[in-house]
C-alpha cells in the first residue's frame, strides 16, 4: 500500500516521500477501514510536515508520519460497536477528517466518517469537512462575539467613553473584516455572515483579484497592496463598529487588523499563511479591551459527536449552496505530492489540489 510519508521536518516539497507499506490492520472497536480516492491539500498539512504545528517538535517515529487529514473513499470493513444508526455500510463512501489521509487506505474512527450523499462527486465530498467546517466556527464565533459585548467589564475613568460606545449591545451590520478573503474558508464565512446581516469586508494581497472577487461575492474588497488601505477599510465601514477580524494572515496584517478593530473587538486568529506571530501592544488589551483568540479543528473534534453529525449535515447543504466555490486547480497521483504542493503553493491558485488514487 503506498503512502506519503515524513521521516523529518521540513520543507514538503524535500521531505515528503512516497513508500510502501503494509495495509492496515483489520478496524478495531468503532473503527473503519476505508480505502480512499481523493484528498486534498490543506495550508494546516504542510505546516505539520514543517513543524509548526509543535513548538516541542517532537521526535518522529521510525516509521514515520504520514500527511493529509481529511478524504474521501469506500468503506472496506467496519469494526465493532458501530451501530446502525451511523448508516455506515461496507461498500458505501464516506468523506472523513482523519489524519494520515495520504494513503491508499487508512483506519479511521467512525465518529469522524460522514455518509456522502449518492449526488456528490468526489472531488467535493474530499473537501467536506476541514474549509467548511472552519468557516462554521468562524461564522458562529462571530454570532457569539456579537451577541456578548463585553460592557460592564472594566469600569476606569480611561476606557469609560469605550464602554459607553459599547452601549447599542448588539453588533447587527456590524463589520467583520477577513484576511486572505479569496481563501475558500473566508468566502464561505463571508458569504454566512452577509446573510446573517453582518457587513462582511475582505482584504486581499493583490489588488489585481479584488474587482473579480467583489463581482462574484457582492462584498466589499479591498487589496492590502494598496499604500491606503487602512483608510479605505475605514470608509467602507463607513462609521459602523468592526467588531471583529477573522485572519488567516498573521504577522503585519494581524497586528493591523487589532489596530482596526473598534473598541472591545475581537481578533480571531485562524492561520498563519506569513508564518510569521502576530505582535499584540497591550494597550489593545488593556485600554482598548480588545481580545485576541482562535479556532481550530481541535474546536470541533471535542464537540459530542451527535452535535458534529447534525453539523455536518448543515455542512453538506452549505456545500451544495456555494458549489460554485468548489473548483479544482489540480489532481496528482499520490506519487507526484511534491508536484501537487508546488502547484498548491503558487500565488494566485483557483482552487483545491487534489491527490487521488
Ligand atoms: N484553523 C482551522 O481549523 C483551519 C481550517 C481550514 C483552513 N484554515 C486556514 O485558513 C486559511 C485559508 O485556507 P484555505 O484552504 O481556504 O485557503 P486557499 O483556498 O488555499 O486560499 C489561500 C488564500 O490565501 C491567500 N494568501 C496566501 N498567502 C498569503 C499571505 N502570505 N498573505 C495574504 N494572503 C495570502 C491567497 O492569495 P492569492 O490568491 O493572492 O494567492 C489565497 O487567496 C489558511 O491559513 C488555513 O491554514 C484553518
Amino acid at each position: 500500500m503506498r503512502k506519503v510519508v515524513y521521516h523529518e521536518y521540513g520543507n514538503p516539497v524535500n521531505v515528503l516521500k512516497i513508500e510502501n507499506g503494509p495495509e492496515p490492520a483489520a478496524p478495531g472497536f468503532g473503527q473503519v477501514l476505508v480505502k480512499v480516492t481523493k484528498r486534498p491539500v490543506h495550508n494546516g498539512d504542510l505546516l505539520v510536515v514543517k513543524g509548526g504545528h509543535d513548538p516541542i517538535k517532537r521526535e518522529i517515529p521510525a516509521e514515520g508520519y504520514i500527511s493529509g487529514c481529511e478524504g474521501v473513499g469506500i468503506i472496506q470493513a467496519l469494526g465493532s460497536g458501530i451501530g446502525s444508526a451511523r448508516n455506515l455500510r461496507v461498500g458505501d463512501r464516506v468523506a472523513f477528517f482523519a489524519v494520515g489521509s495520504w494513503q491508499e487506505s487508512i483506519l479511521i474512527p467512525a465518529d469522524f466518517a460522514t455518509p456522502v450523499p449518492s449526488d456528490m462527486d468526489d472531488e467535493l465530498a474530499a473537501q467536506l469537512h476541514i474549509n467548511p467546517v472552519a468557516a462554521l466556527l468562524l461564522t458562529r464565533l462571530t454570532t457569539k462575539i456579537a451577541a456578548s459585548p463585553k460592557s460592564g467589564v472594566l469600569r476606569i475613568s480611561a476606557v469609560e467613553a469605550v464602554l459607553e460606545d459599547l452601549g447599542a449591545s448588539r453588533m447587527e451590520a456590524g463589520v467583520v473584516l477577513l484576511s486572505a478573503a479569496g481563501s475558500l474558508v473566508a468566502r464561505l464565512a463571508a458569504t454566512m455572515l452577509k446573510a446573517q446581516g453582518y457587513t462582511p469586508i475582505a482584504l486581499v494581497r493583490s489588488s489585481a483579484l479584488s474587482e473579480a472577487l467583489q463581482k462574484a461575492t457582492g462584498i466589499t474588497v479591498i487589496g492590502t497592496d494598496q499604500e491606503n488601505w487602512q483608510e479605505e477599510v475605514l470608509k467602507a465601514a463607513a462609521g459602523r463598529k468592526i467588531f471583529a477580524a477573522l485572519d488567516a494572515v498573521g504577522g503585519h496584517i494581524g497586528e493591523t487588523l487589532l489596530t482596526l478593530l473598534s473598541p472591545a473587538g475581537t481578533l480571531v486568529s485562524y492561520g498563519s499563511l506569513s508564518g510569521d506571530p502576530i505582535p499584540v501592544d497591550h494597550v489593545h488589551l488593556c485600554m482598548s479591551a480588545k481580545t485576541v483568540c482562535g479556532i481550530g479543528m481541535v474546536h470541533w473534534t471535542q464537540l459530542p459527536y451527535g452535535s458534529r453529525a447534525v453539523e455536518m449535515a448543515s455542512i453538506i447543504q452549505l456545500v451544495r449552496d456555494n458549489q460554485k466555490l468548489f473548483k479544482i486547480a489540480g489532481e496528482f497521483p499520490l506519487s507526484e505530492a511534491a508536484d501537487a504542493v508546488r502547484l498548491f503553493r503558487q500565488p494566485g491558485r483557483d482552487g483545491t489540489v487534489l491527490l487521488s488514487s
